[in-house]
């Protein structure tokens, strides 16, 4: 039986964070043999809001860089880039000539963007989940992992989906209904300065996330920062402790030991003592990341190749759907 496919892509805005890392990087390389594998970077979804073009490009190779870096066997991978794969801009088009303004409008998303943007919010944020069921539906993908935030792009793909089998598809199905990949639980990081809140990228504090590219210097500063509290002895146990609990799954997740073994060694513990060993733990098992990211971003050619072949396979792969969505909506093949 060929193996299910599985496609992600991840926006270069900011780095990676420990929080993408052990909550979903992590699991997802593991277990990456069982499926054929799509990442992708979504520098077309980077431009929805303003950006930076100085960056983009850079910004663009070090996401790629931090796949490898974190473990990525190209034997069950592809790693492209969205923009070199133009089929992803053209069908946007062609969804967008079907998809009801209103499903876009209510988009919970869009509407926080656009609150926080305030002014000159651009037709391309209203559109970035079109972009995103192009995504999706390009590839025929079986699975989208998917977290909470964008659960309701997910479904709105598969409504684009349905909506386009349906009104022009009708006999023969020409879009496959993606599923969402639930990630394994156990793994939600918190933020750093509120034990209650996601680490997260667009979280304007810095100081909230370990990013996987941070320098021991950082990692040190900002767990030394870090929001704790007053009691004495650290327990996983105590609702009323949402920083202690963080950072103890933290010090589990990154050691690689056991819950009982974590809340034993951690008892009688008081942050004074804690703080350094949780650093010292985060500093070590980055540092290979760290290694790889850099030989990878040293060696640029070896970068440009790895984009060229996953370029390769998603233009195959892409082509072919948007050609059978073309025929569908009757188009005239061009000559
Ligand atoms: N919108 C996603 C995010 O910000 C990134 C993304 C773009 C994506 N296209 C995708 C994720 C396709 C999964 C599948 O997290």
């Amino acid at each position: 039986m060929a193996k299910q496919r599985v496609l992600s892509l991840v926006q270069p805005t900011g780095n990676l964070h420990l929080g993408n890392y052990l909550g979903a990087i992590r699991n997802w390389v593991e277990g990456q043999s069982q499926y054929e594998n799509f990442f992708g970077v979504a520098d077309l979804h980077a431009i929805t809001v303003p950006h930076n073009p100085a960056t983009l490009a850079s910004d663009t190779y070090t996401i790629a860089a931090l796949y490898l870096a974190c473990g990525t066997d190209l034997e069950y991978t592809n790693i492209f880039v969205q923009s070199h794969v133009s089929a992803h801009s053209e069908l946007t088009w062609l969804f967008n000539c079907i998809t009801p303004l209103n499903w876009l409008e209510d988009m919970i998303q869009f509407k926080e963007k656009a609150l926080k943007q305030g002014e000159n919010v651009s037709a391309g944020l209203l559109d970035y989940p079109v972009l995103m069921a192009s995504d999706i539906l390009l590839y025929q993908a079986d699975k989208v992992p998917v977290g909470e935030d964008q659960k309701q792009h997910l479904e709105l793909t598969r409504d684009i989906a349905a909506r386009f089998n349906h009104q022009f598809a009708r006999k023969k199905p020409v879009l496959k209904l993606p599923e969402p990949l639930i990630r394994a639980e156990g793994a939600r990081v918190m933020s750093l300065t509120d034990g209650t809140r996601k680490m997260s990228k667009s979280d304007p504090s810095e100081m909230s996330r370990i990013n996987l590219l941070d320098s021991p210097d950082a990692i040190a500063k900002k767990i030394k920062r870090c929001k704790t509290d007053l009691v004495r002895g650290l327990t996983f146990d105590d609702s009323e402790r949402p920083e202690c609990h963080n950072l103890l799954t933290l010090y589990m997740l990154l050691s690689g030991k056991k819950k009982e073994e974590v809340a034993t060694e951690c008892q009688d513990m008081g942050w004074g003592q804690f703080k350094p060993l949780l650093t010292e733990t985060a500093i070590a098992s980055l540092k290979p990341i760290q290694e790889k990211y850099q030989a990878v971003m040293d060696d640029k050619g070896y970068l440009e190749s790895v984009l060229r072949d996953g370029r390769e396979k998603a233009e195959a792969i892409a082509n072919d759907t948007l050609a059978k969505v073309k025929a569908a909506l009757g188009y005239s093949v061009p000559l």
